[in-house]
């Protein structure tokens, strides 16, 4: 069992905490906003069957391996490499997941509160104030954004700083339930609209011929980027683990959680976007989206808006405020990561830590409130190119450095018997070969 020197570390009180948490981590914008806009944008079920078959194959293994890494060394990112290796070079690939967590963190931030904002444009256009709910829908205004960004952030330091089992794990074991039955009667509601069938066709039936390298490509990023790996959440959520679970049982929860919320987001969106269309709002010119990025943010504030009343508004505050969670939840696994560093490595006080970098990294969220087109290139650079990178090396480290056995044998611990499965035989070739080689081609690709 791994030593802290603080006693600000913690750990889960349960398993079903650690699952809540792990999987409020994976659930986010990435899979309500950033999953249903690629499947509209690019190959409707096609996309669906690709990125289901990269979360699986390529995000699944490298889950269970940050999984084992965080277990085994009780550490943050950085720590963990030191204490797993020898290796100079590793501790510097936790430092690069720190960063690249910091960074996405201010961007992120700045697209929760668009979120948040957006159940507030809801009331106000009901009660017909349409200059503020104008100065909401403008995404591009830079001190509403950095005041909505800095309630978010605000939001996220109060729950880190509470700890992690009555901080984290509380939010999470109620949001998550909250959320999932919010989208839920949501599918409900658009399914019986004149006009989803249509949508429900797109999503579900598969044209192959959309298959190509680029779909393959973005397919992997949104796969990686929305389970929350390549960067070291996972192996500090990992860290506050107890032996007694087993590691491959609860990647898995948290992988179907993941999917299962991203495939009801898209059944969700999808047909509204067709029942949007039938209402006669235009979202196709030619064949092609009206909007991309801001789908989300353009297309269902209309369609509440064209459903009207007292059921618009209730169902458009709802939808934004249910964004705006499962952005908290993933928010704060990206504030935990440089804060576990900061205690692990520097010895800080928690709620001081919690802070501090919050506070650091909300300057940077007011840069970009100010300067929305940085999203675009911290995106790429740290999330599209970061992650990614992130995760090759992770399986370099785990399939040649720490090796596959030792991962193996801490997996043990809450699976005993695993080294006679099948489990056993493949994840390790998938963690040295077929991971490594198929995030390096897309890298590589990426660049060509
Ligand atoms: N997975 C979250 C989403 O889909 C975003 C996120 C949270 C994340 N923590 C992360 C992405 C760590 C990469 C790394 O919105």
């Amino acid at each position: 069992m791994a030593v802290t020197s603080s006693s600000d570390r913690g750990s889960w009180n349960s398993k079903l905490g650690f699952i809540m948490a792990a999987a409020g981590s994976a659930v986010g914008l990435g899979n309500i906003w950033g999953f249903p806009t690629k499947v509209a944008t690019e190959g409707g079920a096609a996309y669906l069957i690709i990125y289901l078959l990269c979360t699986f194959l390529i995000g699944f293994p490298v889950m269970v391996a940050e999984l084992s890494i965080g277990r085994r060394s009780g550490k943050n990112p950085v720590g963990a490499f030191k204490a797993l290796s020898d290796s100079k070079f590793f501790p510097f690939v936790g430092l690069w997941g720190v960063i690249c967590g910091v960074m996405i963190l201010s961007f992120y931030t700045v697209i929760a509160g668009w979120a948040f904002g957006y159940a507030f444009e809801e009331i106000f256009y009901y009660f017909g104030w349409d200059t503020l709910a104008q100065l909401l829908t403008d995404t591009g205004h830079g001190p509403k954004n950095a005041v909505i960004a800095a309630v978010f952030m605000f939001g996220t330091i109060k729950i880190i700083s509470g700890g992690v089992s009555d901080g984290i794990e509380k939010a999470t074991k109620t949001m998550m339930p909250m959320l999932i039955g919010i989208i839920v009667i949501m599918i409900g509601y658009v399914l019986t609209q004149d006009g989803a069938s249509e949508g429900v066709k797109e999503y579900l039936l598969p044209d192959f011929s959309k298959i190509n390298a680029s779909l393959i490509f973005s397919a992997m990023g949104q796969a990686f980027f929305s389970l929350s790996l390549g960067m070291g959440a996972l192996i500090t959520y990992g860290s506050y683990l107890n032996k007694k679970e087993n590691i491959p049982q609860a990647a898995a929860f948290v992988t179907l959680a993941d999917v299962g919320i991203a495939f009801l987001a898209g059944l969700m969106i999808i047909p509204a976007m067709y029942v949007a269309r039938n209402a006669g709002i235009e979202i196709f010119v030619g064949d092609q989206l009206a909007s991309s990025t801001d789908l989300v943010f353009q297309i269902l504030p209309a369609l509440f808006h064209t459903i009207g009343g007292a059921m618009g508004l209730i169902l458009g505050v709802v939808f934004f405020l249910l964004l705006s969670i499962a952005a908290l939840t993933s928010t704060i696994s990206l504030l935990e990561v440089p804060v576990s560093y900061a205690i692990d490595e520097y010895g800080l006080e928690r709620k001081k830590a919690a802070w501090y970098i919050g506070l650091g990294i909300l300057a940077v969220s007011v840069a970009v409130s100010f300067n929305p087109s940085l999203i675009g290139t911290f995106d790429y650079v740290f999330n599209n190119l970061g992650l990614p990178i992130g995760g090759l090396l992770i399986c370099v480290f785990v399939g040649y450095v720490w090796k596959t056995d030792s991962a193996i044998a801490e997996m043990e611990n809450g699976f005993i018997g695993i080294k006679q499965t099948l489990f056993a035989k493949v994840w390790p070739f998938f963690i040295k070969v077929i991971c490594p080689a198929v995030i390096l081609y897309n890298i590589v690709s990426n660049f060509l």
